[in-house]
């Protein structure tokens, strides 16, 4: 089952790569101009209203602006009921840590630290990456095992390096003694003899989750609004879709959509300095093909979501993304595109609304 569906995502993914690389080869050779603007950066530095134009074109192709993801219909009461779960700590056996810990919504969903302490302060295996955001993705986890935030946020509860809850069962009895979870729940899901559940909990956390996706400066450009970005964002920009990053991170949350392997151009611990080799999917499905492969990120916050990539190896973004350059596109990045690239992604950075954070 699980090395089928590992293989069909990879498969999927790989086939949706070769088909972007080969609308943009069609783009580019149908327009010499733009040919010679990759050669001159120069060139592109000013931004005239057709160069502009130009770049608004191709962004609107492999991008979709915050404001354009269609708003899910969630009553208010569920997404409060998440949120007081997504805080509480009576979610871990000890009492000792809730989802927040890991993904605090004061620092961007994330802890900025490499691996996290769970419940009996032994670390994971991977970092923690944001919760912002992370609906827009097809799947979750670094090896994408998930389908979305509700079948995701079993993981973490269950698991015993984080929050170390026997069984969804135990939970679900534990929660019951609360009376204020007997009305919350009751009055979010009036139509179940028993209301709390593994599945509502995980349900409401999911719902929660999905109210965090916040506006950037990039969505206002995309929407329309040419002073959003910088010249040198906009040169980001260009770089990030000339040297084929979009071939992997595009889409609403630029990326978070396909399994990839990270290296595909050298070993990714030599330049990541990693001090275990992860397998990846491989770990999951055997199969020789899933070594090494990962989910794609989405890159949304990266300013803010330091250290990088699966095991938190590298704290630079400048030097995330230089080693982007070296690992997974043909042609490693100069130094002026690495910096304009990160000037981009800079722009991406958008925090939630303070009703999300704890009172
Ligand atoms: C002890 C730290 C810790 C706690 C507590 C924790 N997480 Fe995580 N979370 C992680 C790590 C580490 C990963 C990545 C694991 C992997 O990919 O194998 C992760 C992954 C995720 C993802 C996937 C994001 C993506 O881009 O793939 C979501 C969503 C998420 N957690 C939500 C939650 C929720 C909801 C809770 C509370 C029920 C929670 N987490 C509790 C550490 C934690
Ligand atoms: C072939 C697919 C692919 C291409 C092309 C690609 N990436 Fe990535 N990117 C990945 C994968 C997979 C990871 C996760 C690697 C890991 O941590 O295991 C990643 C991780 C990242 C990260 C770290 C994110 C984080 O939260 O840890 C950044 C930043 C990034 N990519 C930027 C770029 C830039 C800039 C380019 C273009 C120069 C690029 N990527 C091209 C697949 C790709």
């Amino acid at each position: 089952m699980l090395k089928n569906k590992g293989g069909i995502l990879y498969l999927v993914g790989l086939i949706i790569s070769i088909v972007i690389v080969i609308v943009l080869y069609i783009k580019y050779s149908e327009d010499p101009v733009i040919d010679e603007q990759v050669n001159d950066v120069k060139e592109v530095s000013s931004f005239d209203p057709e160069k502009e134009k130009e770049l608004k074109a191709q962004a609107d192709i492999f991008f979709t602006s915050i404001s354009q993801v269609p708003k899910e219909d969630i009553p208010s009461n569920k997404i409060a009921l998440g949120k007081m779960l997504y805080f509480d700590t009576r979610l871990s056996l000890d009492g000792t840590i809730s989802c927040n810990s890991c993904h605090d919504m004061n620092t961007y969903g994330v802890d900025n630290l490499a691996l996290s302490p769970g419940d009996t302060k032994e670390l994971g295996n991977r970092n923690s990456p944001t919760v912002f955001y992370a609906h827009l993705h097809s799947m979750q986890f670094w090896d994408g095992r998930a389908k979305d935030v509700e079948e995701q946020a079993e993981g973490p509860i269950l698991n015993p390096v984080e929050h170390n809850i026997p069984s969804g069962e135990f939970l679900a009895k534990r929660l019951r003694e609360v009376e204020e979870y007997q009305t919350l729940f009751k009055e979010v899901y009036p139509d179940s003899a028993q209301p709390i559940t593994f599945a509502t909990i995980t349900n409401a956390i999911g719902a929660f989750e999905r109210q965090l996706a916040p506006m950037s400066r990039f969505d206002e450009w995309l929407d329309g609004d040419k002073d959003a970005l910088s010249t040198h964002e906009k040169e980001g920009l260009k770089a990030f879709i000339d040297n084929a990053c979009i071939t992997c991170h595009n889409g609403p949350a630029l990326g978070g959509s396909m399994l990839q392997k990270f290296g595909l151009y050298g070993d990714y611990w030599e330049h990541t300095k990693s001090e275990v080799i992860d397998n990846g999917v491989f770990d999951l499905s055997k199969n020789e093909n899933d070594r090494y492969v990962f989910k794609t990120p989405g890159l949304r916050n990266v300013e803010m979501t330091y250290p990088y990539f699966h095991d938190g190896s590298v704290e630079s973004l400048e030097e995330a993304v230089r080693i982007m350059g070296k690992l997974q596109i043909t042609n490693e990045l100069s130094e002026e595109d690495v910096k304009s690239i990160t000037a981009f992604l800079k722009a991406l950075t958008a925090d939630v609304d303070d009703e999300f954070k704890q009172q």
